[in-house]
């Protein structure tokens, strides 16, 4: 038996990159996994057919946050896709995994793009976060995906890597607020990930090798490397850590 049986976990942006491999990760140990995504449909399909595949259980959620009404849909949609599993009601992981980059040097931010990032990457993920502990049960998780930007100055992204400072102080503060009820909060910081994100920063196979060369391994990240590390983060094996920010950049600039 894995060691999310019996468990539900909500992975916002699971229909691709990162959010996917977590999604599938804490499927195959066990969890009933709902699956957020903002508009890819054909891509959530995927992540819930690969999982499905393999035995797990899943649903989809479609839900724009930074709208409005982001986050109100979002629970509407999971409360009635766990009813609709036959689970109690609740919450026991939640992976804040859906942002959004932007390149932008001090000179070149604007209003909108300040928003727009922020909007997703903090605002979203405070009040998605809200929703969530008034549904999370005494000794759930929340794991939340920051970045090595936070940790390695890097200017081409000014206003995105403030967006996940903010993420990662939240976690500081928030862990301090919930631990009566021995829930941890983490974030976990990836360097430079295989994914669609940051497919315009490797079009060349040089650009490729550049981005690589930032990590000790030489190599970039998959999915499954940041993936592992939730999954432990979400077990009860990581109970006496909380209020922490991980590194997952393979020793990006060291
Ligand atoms: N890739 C990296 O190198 C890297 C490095 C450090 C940190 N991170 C962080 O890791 C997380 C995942 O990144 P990724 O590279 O896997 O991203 P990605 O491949 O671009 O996927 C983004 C996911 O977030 C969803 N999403 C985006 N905007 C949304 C919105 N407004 N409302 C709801 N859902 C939204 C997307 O849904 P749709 O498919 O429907 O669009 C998709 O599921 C992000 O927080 C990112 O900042 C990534």
């Amino acid at each position: 038996m894995g060691s999310l049986a019996g468990k539900i976990a909500l992975v916002t942006g699971a229909s691709r990159g990162i959010g996917r491999g977590v999604a599938q990760k804490l499927a195959q140990e066990g969890a009933l996994v709902a699956v957020h995504f903002r508009e890819n449909e054909s891509a959530a399909g995927e992540t819930l057919g690969a999982i499905r595949d393999s035995g797990g259980r899943a649903f989809g959620i479609r839900a724009e946050l930074g709208a409005p009404d982001g986050v109100e849909t979002l629970y509407d949609r999971f409360d009635a896709g766990v009813a609709r599993h036959g689970m109690d009601p609740g919450l026991d992981v939640l992976v804040n995994n859906a942002g959004v980059s932007g390149s932008a040097r001090i000179d070149e931010v604007t209003p909108e793009l300040f928003d727009r990032i922020f909007g997703v990457n903090t605002k979203s993920l405070v009040f998605l976060t809200q929703q969530a502990l008034k549904r999370m049960r005494d000794g759930g998780r929340i794991i939340n995906i920051s970045s090595a930007a936070t940790r390695i100055a890097y200017p081409e992204s000014l206003v995105y890597s403030m967006s996940k400072g903010a993420v990662d102080t939240f976690t500081l503060a928030l862990a301090k607020e919930v631990g009566a009820r021995a829930i941890t909060v983490n974030s976990v910081r990836p360097g430079f990930v295989e994914t669609d994100m940051n497919a315009g920063k490797r079009r060349t196979g040089e650009a490729a090798a550049d981005l690589a060369s930032w990590s000790v391994f030489n190599r970039l990240g998959q999915p499954s490397d940041v993936a592992d590390i939730v999954a432990f983060l979400a077990s009860e094996s990581s109970r006496w850590v909380t209020g922490q920010c991980i590194d997952a950049s393979g020793g990006s600039r060291l």
